[in-house]
């Protein structure tokens, strides 16, 4: 059976990293997750059939949890709006935090039942590792309860500052190890639900300065120390395959937070110690350069520009997102290119507001893959590209990024839309984007504002091609 076992978990491993390999294209992301679904069934099988598994519990108890959770879940995934995605992952890390605390506890107070010695007599190396899960998992679950109440308007997104907040979190973070150092030595539980409490606290004080502007890049940070609450809790449970899970978990999000920061020119250590985007708050910057007349124009006025275009540029942004404009985009751009236009789309690393965000919506809108290009293949296209297209998008075009040094976004790569000859902007008003910076290319000459709903202003430009 142990044997059995094992292969078993190898296989679901094989099938974790596939998933996540998967996952990193448009497409195969659809296989990708095949094949995440595939690991997670053998591993829930394999490990309800270990001799031991149910210790006291029934199997109709542990499917009752499957079919409640499953259903909820089903219903969650079925009703969630793309845009509301970040909350809805941070609240699904609250839950893995909460679980890796449980686990850890329960293994505190029936060792007998994990093998790991008796209540009061544990051993050195499992406190340690039962004291580093409780530790991640109690801040992943405050620190993310946090993340989920900013992105979903419950709280302030406003970055909340205080006095001292620095020093006490580095004195919190001394005080926890101390906990963890007694809890070795003494076997006491006070130390164990005090680990919990510090923790607890940690997770508030860490994520509660970070404006709700940069929660997209903590949601990743902490889907990251939730996978190694779960390594942690599988060291306490000797169960090989929540190691390799969790450490898969905890490395991608790590990976990704990386690359978010990247993308956003933070810096990654702001992020793992708390406290970083108050530089987003002062935003309101105004981008520099000098200020036109703000051109604007119709549906109609586009139709005509794009129609005698050889080439356009689309940007999609934010906007895009919200409205839902991606199949009304994916229809203008069949128009143009039936009517010989060269048409292509230029995405930024970080446009809208979690990873891939935009590629999922094109894909999602059938645009083939082909005509979608990062920022780095298609940036020094747009010098010779007649119209860049912007939809929804405003701060990854922002060229305060390169000129700027006091702006918050001041190192960002952006998309060069200007260099096109013409910028066709379609956003609802004048309103800045989310590092609240102003953007001079609205000024400019050769930018033309379109004023309205992207999908209906999309929409309204089709029927201008079209007629
Ligand atoms: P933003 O700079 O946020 O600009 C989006 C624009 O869309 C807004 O200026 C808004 O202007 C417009 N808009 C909103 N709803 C609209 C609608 N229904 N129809 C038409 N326009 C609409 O977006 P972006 O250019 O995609 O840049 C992304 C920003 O998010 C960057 O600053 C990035 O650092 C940040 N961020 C991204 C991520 C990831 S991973 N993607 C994570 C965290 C943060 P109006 O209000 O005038 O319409």
């Amino acid at each position: 059976m142990a044997t059995f076992a094992t292969l078993a978990y190898l296989v679901a491993a094989v099938c974790f990293i596939l998933a996540i390999k998967g996952l990193a294209s448009p497409e195969t992301a659809r296989q990708g997750n095949f094949f995440g679904m595939a690991g997670m069934a053998i591993a829930i099988v394999t490990t309800l059939i270990l001799p031991g598994a149910l210790s006291g519990l029934s199997y109709v108890l542990i499917f009752a949890g499957i079919v409640i959770g499953g259903a909820i879940g089903t219903i969650v995934a079925q009703r969630i709006q793309m845009t509301a995605l970040p909350q809805l992952v941070a609240a699904f890390h609250s839950l893995v935090g909460l679980a890796a605390v449980f686990v850890a506890l329960a293994a505190f107070y029936t060792p007998e039942a994990y093998g790991i010695g008796r209540f009061g007599e544990i051993r050195a190396g499992s406190l340690v590792e039962m004291a580093l899960g409780t530790a991640i998992g109690a801040i992943t679950f405050t620190g993310s309860v946090v993340a989920f109440a900013k992105l979903q308007g419950l709280v302030s997104g406003k970055p909340l500052v205080f006095p001292m907040q620095h020093p006490l979190n580095a004195a919190l973070g001394v005080l926890l190890l101390v906990l963890i150092i007694w809890l070795c030595l003494s076997n006491a539980p006070a130390a164990m639900w005090l680990i919990v409490l510090v923790s607890l606290a940690l997770g508030l004080l860490l994520i509660l300065p970070i404006g709700g502007a940069d929660m997209p890049v903590v949601v990743s940070m902490l889907n990251s120390y939730s996978g190694w609450a779960a390594a942690g809790i599988g060291f306490t449970l000797e169960n090989n395959l929540l190691i390799i899970t969790g450490a898969l978990v905890g490395s991608s999000g790590a990976i990704l937070s990386y690359i978010m920061c990247k993308g956003m020119n933070r810096s990654i250590f702001n992020v793992i110690l708390g406290g970083f985007g108050g530089e987003a708050t002062t935003a309101g910057a105004a981008g520099g350069g000098e200020r036109g007349a703000v051109k604007s124009g119709s549906a109609e006025d586009a139709a005509y520009i794009m129609k005698n275009a050889q080439s356009v540029i689309i940007v999609p942004g934010y906007g895009m997102a919200v409205a839902q404009a991606q199949h009304a985009l994916r229809e203008m751009a069949d128009v143009l290119k039936h009517e010989g236009v060269q048409v292509r789309y230029a995405i930024h690393p970080v446009a809208g507001r979690m990873p891939g965000h935009m590629n999922v919506l094109l894909a999602e809108a059938n645009v083939p893959y082909d005509d979608v290009l990062e920022l780095e293949e298609i940036n020094r296209d747009f010098g010779q590209t007649d119209v860049a297209f912007v939809i929804g998008a405003n701060d990854v075009t922002n060229p305060a990024a390169k000129t700027d040094p006091a702006s918050p976004i001041y190192g960002m790569p952006i998309l060069d839309v200007e260099k096109a000859r013409t910028v066709l902007f379609i956003k609802r008003s004048m309103a800045s984007g989310y590092a609240g910076v102003e953007n001079e290319l609205f000024f400019r000459p050769n930018t033309m504002m379109l004023f309205g709903d992207a999908k209906k202003m999309t929409e309204e430009i089709v029927k201008a091609l079209e007629s």
